[in-house]
């Protein structure tokens, strides 16, 4: 079996540069989720507030055949975005041992968080979140290829590492 594959869902970009950063530092295979339908910024939000469940679809290696998954995406109305949850829920059989990583411009990490271990029936081994601006401007380069180092090297739990995040609302 192998070791890690990263799976990212990205709108705008931020998610899969994290998600690049993470591949070409560690050697890792990376698959991506993409819309089936066109989106834009309203999709988005209406997707979010009425909890739908988009239509994906992911070009990448199988996630069954890894031992770890890490999961780059980014928050949407203080939510993971809705992409990305249908990945996790089409594909929960086959992740094994998750962690997630959330892109956003200020809070809802702990919210994705939570919706993820409440898919699997298992919290992520290992959770961060990045600020959009970190990664654009490179000050979260060192923490998040750190994750990674810590990610690789143990076989169980990884203790969080969050970006300061604002108080959001109640998942
Ligand atoms: C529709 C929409 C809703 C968003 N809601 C939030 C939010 O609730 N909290 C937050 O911190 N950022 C929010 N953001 C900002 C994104 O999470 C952030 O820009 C992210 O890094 C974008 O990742 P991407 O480029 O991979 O799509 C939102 C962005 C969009 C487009």
């Amino acid at each position: 079996m192998e070791d890690v594959l990263v799976v990212c869902y990205s709108f705008t970009g931020i998610s899969r540069l994290a998600a690049q950063l993470l591949c070409s530092h560690h050697g890792w295979p990376m698959g991506e989720v993409a819309d089936a339908d066109t989106r834009d910024t309203l999709r988005c939000v209406l997707d979010s507030l009425l909890r739908r469940r988009p239509r994906i679809l992911y070009r990448g290696p199988d996630p069954g055949a890894f031992r770890t998954v890490v999961l780059v995406a980014p928050i949407w109305m203080y939510r993971l975005a809705r992409p990305m949850r249908s990945f996790v829920a089409q594909r929960r059989e086959q992740l094994r041992r998750v962690a997630v990583i959330a892109t956003m411009n200020s809070g809802g990490a702990t919210n994705a968080f939570a919706e993820v271990a409440h898919l699997l029936g298992q919290p992520p081994v290992a959770n961060a979140a990045f600020l959009q601006r970190e990664l654009e401007d490179g000050t979260g380069t060192g923490r998040l290829l750190a994750f990674g180092d810590a990610l690789q090297s143990s076989s169980t739990v990884v203790p969080p590492a969050r970006a300061a995040e604002r108080t959001a609302p109640a998942a």
